[in-house]
């Protein structure tokens, strides 16, 4: 047998795996309305491979502590808040917002070095932050959440919703370049793609239509939905804010879709959306809210379409590609900023690049598939 004999094993690609890292990302993560945390109660997040105790202090400020205490590794988000400090439930020593411990009622004094760690918390357009830093700095000054709508009475409250996913994050940030996706799996049909990364900022610019065969429409009554225009941006590794415009036969509504993440550890994360709309004249403030309940619906059935992909898919490190995929290996190359120390993070990871994909082969093909299955379903429909 020669050393050069070729067997079918050099020819297939295979797929290299990779293991989900134990490092999270560097970045400002979202866990949540703001509202939900103060309630006068310490609640629990498990997140970063920890356990986090969040609470409001009397001024009503958000303070996040590792949940676990110091002292005999209590867990102080099952206490209870007394004052501006979380009381842990075992033998009651206070913790307050700074993580310094502030009062042990049964001991004539605290130990000069009880403290524990405390995360840099931020409240912003009504959403809390959590700050996650492997190398323990603070966010450099040009790190931060933009405005996320304007918190005016045009727009309806939030409608906030999370599931927890049992798969590394990055799966969920590969979605920002994957245009196929949207007809297979979210019954879309992307006609326009773009995408543009710089600095610690990723968008994904997106026209599309409904798709005739899988969205039916049979009620005049009712605006029939015809496509969507949106500009999607991650701020971060993990706070997305979506202006997203529904084109209905009758009317636009423009709304404001969040979609964010946080790991709970490798294999694990929290994937939390909201949706705020925008009242109008043609939408009042009624018909808003009828129009967010259902999209909050289809919003979640297109996350619970994507877990199905990820809970059933393996991760890849070299996806083979073709013309028509979004640059997914550029989106990876950005994220790897908030993966690395900030010494380590190079031009390339930051610098701006953009990408349009040509889409015209990809709606042709799935126009006519689109034609086929109404005619396929028009000739059942003659049987019956
Ligand atoms: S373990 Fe928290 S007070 Fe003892
Ligand atoms: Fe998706």
């Amino acid at each position: 047998m020669s050393m050069s004999a070729s067997t079918e094993l050099d020819e297939i690609r295979i797929i290299e795996q990779g293991v989900p890292p134990t490092r999270f990302a560097r970045g400002w993560h979202c866990l949540g309305l703001a509202r939900d945390y103060k309630d006068g109660k310490p609640h629990s997040v498990e997140a970063f491979g920890t356990k986090l105790v969040v609470f409001a202090d009397s001024m009503g400020d958000i303070k996040i502590l590792d949940a676990y205490c110091r002292h005999m590794g209590g867990d102080l988000s099952q206490g209870v808040i007394k004052g501006d400090a979380v009381a842990c439930p075992f033998h009651d020593w206070r913790w307050d917002g700074n993580g310094k411990c502030a009062d042990i009622p049964y001991a004539r004094r605290v130990p000069p070095l009880a403290r524990t760690r405390r995360w840099l918390a931020m409240e912003k357009d009504e959403l809390i932050f959590v700050w996650h830093d492997p190398e323990g700095n603070p966010p450099a000054p040009d790190v931060t959440i933009s405005e996320i709508r304007t918190p005016d009475a045009e727009w309806t409250e939030w409608e906030w919703k999370a599931l927890e996913i049992d798969t590394n994050c990055r799966e969920i940030i590969d979605n920002v370049v994957d245009m196929a996706h949207f007809y297979y799996v979210h019954y879309g049909m992307p006609t326009y793609f773009k995408n543009v990364f710089e600095g610690h900022v990723a968008i994904q610019e997106q026209r599309g239509e409904s798709r005739e065969d899988v969205v039916k429409w049979d009620d005049p009554e009712i605006p029939r939905l015809l496509g969507n225009r949106s500009v999607a941006a991650y701020h971060g590794p993990s706070f997305m804010t979506d202006d997203l415009v529904y084109i209905y036969d009758r009317y636009e509504v423009e709304s404001m879709l969040i979609n964010c993440h946080y790991p709970v550890g490798p294999d694990k994360f929290v994937l939390m959306y909201g949706i705020s709309i925008k009242k109008t004249e043609q939408v009042p403030a009624e018909i808003a809210e009828q129009l967010m309940e259902a999209m909050i619906g289809y919003i979640g059935i297109g996350f619970e379409q994507d877990a199905e992909i990820w809970k059933n898919k393996t991760r890849i490190e070299n996806p083979l590609l073709c013309e028509e995929d979004g640059p997914v290996y550029q989106l990876r190359r950005w994220y790897e900023q908030f993966c690395v120390d900030v010494a380590d993070v190079t031009p390339e990871m930051v610098q701006r690049s953009e990408f349009e994909l040509d889409t015209s082969r990809p709606v042709e093909a799935w126009k006519a598939e689109v034609a086929a299955n109404l005619a396929r379903q028009a000739g059942e429909e003659e049987r019956v």
